[in-house]
């Protein structure tokens, strides 16, 4: 089949996100300039440079108590940091759980029961017990073609990395199994890899 998005696709749901598959997962943490926290999944997430290090996150729609936004990208507009936390197939419950659609004053790290742990370089909370941690200075929102979707991009400036998922010096994402999102309510899970060599290497 061939649709153009702007005439509809006639299924009974949206291929698009499962399409674009599987998205790593950026459970940010960010804290409003009145000190509260907040925790929330985005799967619209990706690294985008190594030097200096770079992050972004897109969000989409928007909550009625944060006029055209979400609490993530409203608390970022306020305090200029965030921190992405990796999310391993064991806390996939305690992920979802921080999803829902609270009310501005809602710590999802007291919801979900997240444990919570300082970040070093900036002012805001961290998953402790999450397999990575990416701390974030804010350097650009932009805002995207149509209503209320934003994409916020980072630079790294801090970096978290659980002892036990480093393994003769790399990082293995077999010792924690990273969780992924994939279309309508699936996920699927990083349990194998594969190594190749790039031509000339
Ligand atoms: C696994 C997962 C991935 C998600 N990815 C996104 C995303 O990329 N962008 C988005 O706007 N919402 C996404 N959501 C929905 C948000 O997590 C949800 O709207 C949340 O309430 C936003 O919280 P906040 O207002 O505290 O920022 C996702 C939800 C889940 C469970």
């Amino acid at each position: 089949m061939f649709y153009r998005p702007e005439d509809g696709h006639g299924l009974p749901h949206n291929p698009f996100n499962a399409i674009v598959t599987p998205r790593p997962i950026g459970w940010i943490s960010t804290r409003g300039a009145d000190g509260s926290e907040n925790l929330a999944p985005y799967s619209f997430f990706n690294a985008v440079a190594y030097v200096p290090p770079q992050v972004m996150f897109a969000s989409t729609s928007a909550k009625s108590d944060r006029g055209d936004t979400k609490d993530s990208v409203a608390n970022i507009r306020e305090t200029e940091a965030f921190c992405v936390n990796i999310v391993e197939y064991e806390m996939r419950d305690v992920m979802n759980a921080s999803s829902g659609a609270w009310d501005r004053e809602t710590d999802e790290f007291d919801v979900s029961g997240a444990p919570r742990a300082p970040c070093e370089a900036i002012a805001c909370s961290r998953v402790a017990t999450a397999p990575a941690n990416l701390e974030c200075r804010l350097t650009q929102i932009v805002k995207l073609p149509g209503e209320a979707n934003f994409v916020v991009f980072g630079e790294v400036v801090g970096v978290h990395l659980r002892d036990d998922c480093l393994v003769d010096g790399i990082f293995d994402v077999l010792t924690f199994n990273p969780l992924s999102r994939m279309g309508y309510r699936d996920y699927t899970v990083v349990r194998e890899k594969f190594s190749l060599k790039r031509p000339g290497e």
